[in-house]
């Protein structure tokens, strides 16, 4: 199967927080379709971000794809919210303890893409049995909670084993990495099946945000 064609998803985490939609707006302005949005709650993570409040206000501003990334301990109660606030995808993590695949199915049914997220330590078979029913499966390549860490070298074979089982099954999910991502670490994910690239720190402090986004679109 062919690979998917590649997408940059800036994160607005790297963007200047008091005035997140001139953040968005720069994403838009440069062409590019995805902007990824961090919720944290302060439990799952030890940082807090932003509620549905900002996602409502944000999409008031902009009509691009909002990839949401929960980090919530109960992201279940929270994905109405989201979806409401005008979501285009919402992605929970593997880890807490709740009914992953109704809510998987609850954010479908709300209208929105949905995906599985793992963190770094989290071993890739734990994703497995969601793969059938998710738009996007997204590997953190740093602990989640704050931007500008470094690369987990040990999550590329996550993404080897993810794609080879998309390829074995047929199935069409994306994969996303998210975490330390840059010019050097990208073409290393693409070549193992990533082919949506978040990235946070090392767009919004380019000099020259046009080349990083070919950059990225040409992998
Ligand atoms: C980390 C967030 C990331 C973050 C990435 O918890 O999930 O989306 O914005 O930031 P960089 O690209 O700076 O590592
Ligand atoms: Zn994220």
């Amino acid at each position: 199967m062919a690979q998917l064609s590649p997408i940059l998803a800036p994160s607005i985490l790297a963007s200047d927080h008091a005035n997140l939609a001139a953040g968005v707006g720069a994403v838009k302005a440069l062409g590019l379709q995805w902007v990824h949005i961090d919720i944290m709650d302060g439990h799952f993570v030890p940082n807090l971000t932003f509620g549905p409040g900002v996602v409502k206000a944000l999409r008031g501003t902009s009509e691009l794809f909002f990839d949401v990334h929960l980090m919530l301990d109960n992201p279940q109660l929270y994905v109405e919210p989201f979806a409401q606030a005008g979501a285009s995808q919402i992605s929970i993590h593997v880890e807490p303890e709740y009914d992953i695949q109704g809510t998987l199915r609850r954010i479908r049914d709300l209208g929105c893409q949905n995906g599985i997220v793992l963190n770094p330590d989290t071993p890739v078979e734990a994703v497995f049995p969601f793969l059938s029913e998710v738009d996007l499966v997204l590997v953190m390549t740093v602990q989640p909670g704050f931007g500008g860490q470094s690369f987990r070298e040990d999550t590329l074979p996550k993404l080897a084993a993810l794609d080879g089982r998309r390829q074995s099954g047929g199935l069409e999910f994306r994969l996303e990495v998210d975490g330390g991502i840059d010019l050097d670490t990208a073409p290393r994910c693409r070549v193992v099946g990533a082919d949506t690239f978040v990235v946070g720190t090392a767009f919004f402090s380019s000099s020259d945000r046009p080349s990083f986004a070919a950059a990225i679109g040409n992998l």
